[in-house]
């Protein structure tokens, strides 16, 4: 295990990365088909048999010989990355996946039931917009229409990205039978917070994820110049994105929820010209819906009222949203008995996959700890050692589930 850790992770370590030592793997770039290949290669040579699902998701099967038709338990997670992302969040699921399957082979475990690992395509959303794109697809909470239009920066569509990466998108769309083939999913991730980091615990089990979703302001003002238009005749709709700034994290503060402006497209984006048009985008997390709802009317409200002050046109669209999850209590159960009774049971404001897919099967998280909290960053850090222990956690689970 500790070996395929090693060599897995330093396989993939060069892939895709910035200068800052951050990674820029975005959906169906070439940074993203050579993760992709890495993992056909590393399942092939596990002898697990690799298949493209129709929405792009990948999934390597380990099926004793008898129960092809068995529903499977499956770990697994995401190789994109947001901007500049860490390098765990997203393939720490998948390389500790691949080495749980090397563990439970090492232990000489009989297979009597499938196994799978998946990676879910375009989890992060940072090229489309939209997270969790191959997750949506495949459980049918997206519509594969809205999801073959989505357009990137550079105005090239999810469907014509896919097409050029080979995944045939006429084809897009909910997966029952793939769906069926699921008896239990595990997602082990990188804890996105501080809970375990002044713990005794290397691992912890998910028990939840705050619903959470993404609203784009498109402010519409008038360019003009910076040096000479007085401040009463200017329309600036940067100062809406100021006040939306603002107001998130006020907003965010009263309510108890999370609330962050941290992208914005300026054009003409010039250092001396007044923007003709800003598009804003908001990302708001709380611990149940009503709190969600009053965060985004507050901010909404504060930028309405500046943009018609500011004569700023201004309009606000949901991009997605996912509703509150409680992981399957009973998998919940039966994680917490693998891994000890006193195992710390932690909820999330951040999205999985594992999320998208609660709705479908019995769904859980495994958390392996982050000694800053630190994520969607390149100073994300898991000590190599809570790695190995987030395996050995991985494989005593699915050991557990062959043999109750
Ligand atoms: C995904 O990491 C998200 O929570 O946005
Ligand atoms: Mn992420
Ligand atoms: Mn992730």
């Amino acid at each position: 295990m500790t070996s395929s850790f090693d060599t897995l992770w330093s396989q993939i370590a060069p892939i895709g990365r910035s200068p800052n030592g951050g990674y820029r793997r975005f959906a169906w770039t070439t940074a993203d088909a050579a993760m992709r290949e890495w993992f056909v290669a590393a399942a092939r040579e596990r002898g697990l048999d690799v298949q493209v699902d129709r929405n792009g998701n990948l999934w390597a099967w380990w099926v004793p010989d008898g129960h092809a038709d068995e529903p499977a338990f499956v770990m697994g997670s995401h190789l994109d990355s947001v901007p500049d992302g860490g390098a765990f969040d997203g393939p720490l699921g998948v390389v500790s996946a691949l080495c749980a399957v090397d563990e439970l082979k090492a232990r000489g475990v009989r297979l009597r039931k499938p196994v799978a690992v998946a990676v879910f395509a375009d989890e992060e959303g940072a090229r489309f917009g939209v997270a969790c794109v191959g997750s949506r697809l495949m459980t049918g909470v997206l519509d594969p229409d809205r999801a073959r239009a989505l357009t990137d920066a550079d105005g090239v569509s999810l469907a014509d990205a896919m097409r050029a990466a080979g995944v045939d998108a006429d084809g897009l769309g909910r997966d029952g039978e793939l769906l069926r083939r699921i008896a239990a999913f595990v997602e082990l991730h990188i804890e996105q917070g501080r809970a375990l980091a002044d713990s005794d615990f290397a691992v912890g089990v998910g028990s939840g994820i705050w619903p959470h979703g993404r609203w784009r302001f498109s402010l519409a003002g008038r360019a003009d110049h910076a040096g000479t238009t007085q401040l009463d005749d200017r329309r600036d709709p940067m100062l809406c994105v100021g006040e939306a700034v603002l107001e998130a994290r006020r907003q965010a503060e009263r309510h108890g929820g999370l609330a962050t402006v941290g992208k914005v497209v300026v054009e003409p984006n010039a250092v001396n010209g007044i923007p003709s048009r800003v598009s804003a985008w908001l990302d708001a997390r709380a611990p149940d819906q009503a709190t969600l709802d009053r965060i985004l009317i507050g901010i909404a409200e504060r930028v309405g009222r500046r943009a018609s002050f500011e004569q700023v046109e201004s309009t606000l669209v949901n991009e997605s949203l996912t509703p509150a999850v409680e992981f399957a209590p009973d998998l919940r159960k039966r994680l917490v008995e693998c891994l000890g009774a006193d195992t710390p049971l932690l909820d999330t404001g951040a999205g999985h996959d594992a999320g998208i897919l609660a709705s479908r099967a019995p769904t859980g998280m495994l958390f392996v700890r982050n000694p800053t909290g630190i994520s969607h960053s390149p100073e994300e850090f898991a000590e190599r050692a809570d790695c190995l222990a987030g395996i050995g956690a991985l494989a005593d689970v699915v050991q557990a589930w062959l043999y109750p």
